[in-house]
């Protein structure tokens, strides 16, 4: 039944409600983990829920989960960088607990700089000390770090990886026995502390790894859990997302340079507008259906605009760009 002729009868909504909740009881706790359908913070993070400014239940939850704990961070690069910012400016932890390593020694000066964190170039001794230790080396290069890391991480530590199509299954294969390791798909807005994150968690990945990973990612951005047999569609939805985004406002833009608008006017009005759009469906009220029908006056202006919306298959088009990046990263996953 289409959302919102559910929304029309209550009685019916009720019924869905009830049949969700036993949904939900019926399932083993870490199913639900899993899946989201239970956050393991402290306070969870609810969809939609305004990003904390100050010191709210939630930050002070993820500031007692990393009490006291060390994090080293191999490869200072676009994400390791973002991360190491986010945490930081979050307050999550001192930046005497963070330490960097990377092979090119002008990017560990300048995460000194920026951040005043610890640098190496030595991986080993990076990871020493650490409680955690995230992976944000590129794909190519995790086999070379995890063979040099491989006597280190235990189950000791908590090995987070964000080196996209690299299972946990591949990861403890190369550890020592019983390693904590957790995947994770971030994408770039994390750099702007925008971000969308999904985590897996590996064979012997606990809840409450998964909880500080989640506060960890949560601080750029937002984060969800999700199967690790999903995490292609998310490096598909969400990895390579932005990419979509910006050929859409790059489109939107065109368009209002078409009608006589100035390229700089048309290009921020573009943006502006999606970013409008998503923060009014991230609030999570309303579904986008029913905020498209509020500005959709009958023959009026936007109907006319979505009908050629449809007639040009956007929808068909953003779900066959979904599949493709999905089998392709299922491909480039089988190559490593
Ligand atoms: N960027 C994204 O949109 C995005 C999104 C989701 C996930 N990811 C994942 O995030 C990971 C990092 O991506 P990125 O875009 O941040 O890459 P990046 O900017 O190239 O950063 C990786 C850093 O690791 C350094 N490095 C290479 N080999 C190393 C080694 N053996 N030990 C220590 N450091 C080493 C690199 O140095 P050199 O440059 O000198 O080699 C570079 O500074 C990737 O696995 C990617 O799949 C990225």
């Amino acid at each position: 039944m289409h959302i919102r002729s559910i929304r029309c009868l209550p009685q019916i909504r009720f019924l869905v409600q009830i049949k969700i909740d036993n949904l939900v009881k019926s399932r083993t706790l870490g199913q639900q983990f899993a899946t989201g359908l239970i956050t393991p913070t402290l306070a969870p993070h609810r969809w939609g829920a305004k990003k904390e400014g100050g010191f709210s239940c939630e930050k002070t939850g993820r500031m007692k989960m990393l009490k006291g704990k060390k994090i080293s961070v191999i490869g200072g690069g676009k994400m390791g960088g973002a991360l190491i910012g986010g945490i930081l400016s979050r307050g999550l932890l001192p930046a005497g607990n963070v330490i960097v390593s990377d092979v090119a020694r002008e990017r560990l000066e300048d995460l000194k700089k920026a951040h005043g964190v610890q640098t190496t170039q030595d991986n080993k001794k990076a990871v020493k000390e650490a409680d955690v230790i995230i992976l944000a080396v590129k794909p190519q290069n995790m086999t070379e770090v995890l063979t040099e890391l491989q006597g280190v991480l235990d189950k000791d530590k908590l090995t987070i990886s964000i080196a996209a199509g690299i299972s946990t299954d591949y990861i403890e294969g190369l550890l020592k026995k019983n390693a904590r390791v957790i995947r994770v798909m971030p994408n770039t807005p994390a750099m702007i502390g925008e971000g969308a994150t999904a985590i897996a968690g590996g064979s012997h990945a606990t809840g409450e790894d998964l909880a500080l990973a989640r506060s960890l990612f949560d601080a750029v951005g937002i984060s969800v859990f999700v199967k690790e047999d999903l995490m292609n569609a998310v490096t598909a939805l969400s990895g390579s997302g932005p990419a979509y985004g910006f050929v859409i406002i790059d489109a939107l833009s065109d368009a209002g340079v078409n009608m006589g608008l100035s390229r700089d006017v048309a290009l921020k009005l573009a943006a502006q507008t999606l970013l409008g759009a998503a923060k009014l469906c991230l609030r999570g009220d309303k579904h986008p259906a029913e905020l498209r029908d509020m500005v959709t006056s009958p023959g009026g202006t936007t109907i006319a605009g979505l009908k050629a919306l449809e007639e040009g298959k956007l929808r068909a088009t953003l779900m066959a760009a979904v599949e493709a990046a999905t089998l392709r990263a299922g491909e480039l996953g089988k190559k490593k």
